[in-house]
């Protein structure tokens, strides 16, 4: 059996009669930038996030560094500031930081959560440390009290990075089915009131970047991102800063740039998100069959959450020997990945970090292995991945 780590073409194909239709819409509107759709989307993910406003934007790496930029517009950040951000994450949470001339301080995660840990936060708070990222890594909720209690008490900023893990909430005694598709109302005006009663990640913090990379939970045919937010002033200058810094044609307030969520994608979104949680349940109901059958006692399972704390972006397990396990999937015929295989503070291009000692984020970096996972896996292939697995011998 060949079993993809992701089949783009057929998640696509699960509602590609209306994707195609939607399409057809923008073809035929000749509008293709700054309308109907964009606007529709907007308001849409914003009431699915449980936010107030949501500006869409070109890309996941541009919601969070323009969400930054936007905070030094309104003096709310200024160069060389501290942001904590968790050592073990995708680079663009932390480029997003550096481009903006703030400063990364890496948090070690918890080896068993893969998440930042809440309990080392407090002692890398210093006078320059005005904003902490967490990064809802690989879908799970990386948010805790104690991390919204340490901003309160500081007066942090919190930036949600929740490229991963749209459709995810944040509930301690978290049920599934308070947050599933039982849920979802459809009506005429063609959408859903969520009725989960736990807030969702993107609403936890002050800001929240989201990216819309075909790969993402919600994935648009292209590049994509958002930001949503309760701020009104954020949201506007953020609106600003991605429209060449102006709010109204050739009047420039700030020195901006170009970042926008077209017409194509925003309609294509939209499309998706109706799904999303049932495509999210899919991811969940594979993961519970992981859950319960990898048993093979080298291949470790990062602590089982809630489902209405995880929407399983990526299945991540832990092996000592992950490369080996790797090679053994693929001679039968599973494709795996990695996420990530060198942590930010490894990489060429942050040099300066290079004499940072950071085991668990480096173990996790050494040790992960990601199975496949997707809204369009079958049983049958996520059957025959953990028969293999459980087949590995070290
Ligand atoms: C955690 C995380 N942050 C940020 C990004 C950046 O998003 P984009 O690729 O849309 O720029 C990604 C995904 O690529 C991501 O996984």
């Amino acid at each position: 059996m060949q079993v993809n780590f992701l089949d783009l073409k057929s998640v696509t194909e699960l509602h590609g009669d209306e994707i195609k239709a939607a399409i057809n819409n923008v073809v035929d509107s000749g509008w293709y930038l700054h309308g109907e759709a964009t606007r529709q989307f907007e308001e849409n993910f914003a009431r699915y996030i449980g936010t107030k406003y949501c500006v869409g934007v070109g890309n996941g790496l541009e919601a969070l560094s323009l969400i930054l930029r936007a905070y030094k517009e309104l003096g709310k950040l200024k160069d060389g500031d501290e942001v904590i951000v968790p050592a073990n994450t995708f680079i663009a949470s932390v480029l997003a930081i550096t481009e903006n001339n703030l400063v990364p301080v890496f948090a070690e995660p918890r080896f068993d959560t893969l998440l930042i840990d809440d309990s080392r936060l407090e002692s890398l708070i210093t006078e320059r440390t005005r904003a902490i990222m967490i990064v809802h890594l690989y879908g799970r909720c990386a948010y805790t009290d104690r991390i919204g209690e340490l901003c309160n008490k500081y007066n942090l900023l919190l930036i949600e990075d929740n490229a991963q893990a749209h459709g995810c909430c944040f509930g301690v005694d978290g049920n599934p089915s308070d947050v599933h598709t039982a849920d979802i109302c459809q009506n005429d005006s063609s959408f859903f009131i969520p009725h989960s009663s736990f807030p969702r990640t993107g609403s936890l913090g002050h800001a929240a970047g989201h990216s819309f990379y075909p790969g993402k939970n919600l994935g648009a045919m292209g590049d994509g991102g958002a930001v949503t937010t309760d701020d009104k002033e954020l949201a506007e200058v953020i609106r600003s800063l991605g429209n060449y810094g102006s709010s109204a044609k050739y009047v420039y307030k700030y020195k901006g740039e170009n970042s926008r969520l077209d017409e194509l994608q925003a309609a294509v979104l939209d499309v998706k998100l109706k799904h999303l949680d049932e495509d999210n349940a899919h991811r969940q109901h594979i993961a519970a069959y992981y859950y319960d059958n990898i048993s093979n006692p080298n291949v470790a399972l990062p602590v089982r959450l809630s489902d209405a704390n995880n929407v399983y972006h990526i299945f991540p397990v832990l092996c000592e020997r992950r490369d080996a396990l790797q090679s053994y999937l693929k001679e039968h015929g599973i494709q795996t990945l990695i996420h990530y295989p060198v942590a930010p503070h490894q990489q060429e291009c942050y040099k300066e970090y290079s004499h940072l000692s950071l085991p668990i984020t480096e173990r996790i970096h050494r040790e992960e292995l990601s199975l496949p996972m997707s809204p369009s896996l079958t049983m049958d292939e996520a059957r025959y991945v953990v028969d293999c697995i459980n087949d590995f011998e070290l």
